[in-house]
């Protein structure tokens, strides 16, 4: 059995089978792949052990933005881009986000540490803009800020 069909099976296994877990399964299969994405693999076996067909499982994996059918960095930064967050700077964030990582959005930067994405309000609309990286959100983020934030996860990564 391959690394990641243990790690699939083992996040399975803590969860009865029923369609109604499909979600959590899906995000914890996610959080568990180092590359942050379900794979096809993966995918058919949450169908199975559901008893879903597959078909079900890719919508629901294609239809949410937090989820990706696609390999991406060791950390992912997610930038608000709803209303609120564009009114209080949001964009220009994005923005300064791009520059420093040298990156679009949904694009990896070249040493594989990050993948840019937006997203939708992620709950912190009265202290916006707000950033999400690996889940830890981050609200009132300026350009420093999210300097200092990118910064740290590089010295982390570093030490590991
Ligand atoms: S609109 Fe950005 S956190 Fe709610």
């Amino acid at each position: 059995m391959e690394r990641e069909e243990v790690a699939v099976r083992h996040v399975m296994e803590r969860y009865p089978a029923t369609r109604t877990n499909l979600l959590e399964i899906l995000h914890e299969i996610q959080r568990a792949e180092p590359r942050h994405y379900l794979s096809e693999a993966s995918l058919q076996a949450v169908a199975e052990y559901l008893r879903m067909p597959l078909a079900e499982v890719m919508d629901a994996a294609s239809f949410y933005s937090m989820y990706s059918l696609t390999p991406r960095g060791r950390h992912v930064v997610r930038v608000c881009v709803s209303p609120p967050c564009r009114l209080f700077g949001g964009e220009a964030l994005l923005k300064a986000l791009k520059e420093r990582l040298g990156v679009e959005v949904g694009q990896t930067t070249a040493d594989g540490a990050f993948t840019l994405e937006t997203s939708s309000c992620l709950g912190a609309c009265g202290n916006a803009p707000a950033l999400m990286i690996d889940g830890e959100l981050f609200d009132d983020v300026t350009d420093a800020k999210a300097a200092e934030i990118i910064y740290r996860v590089r010295r982390e990564d570093a030490t590991r």
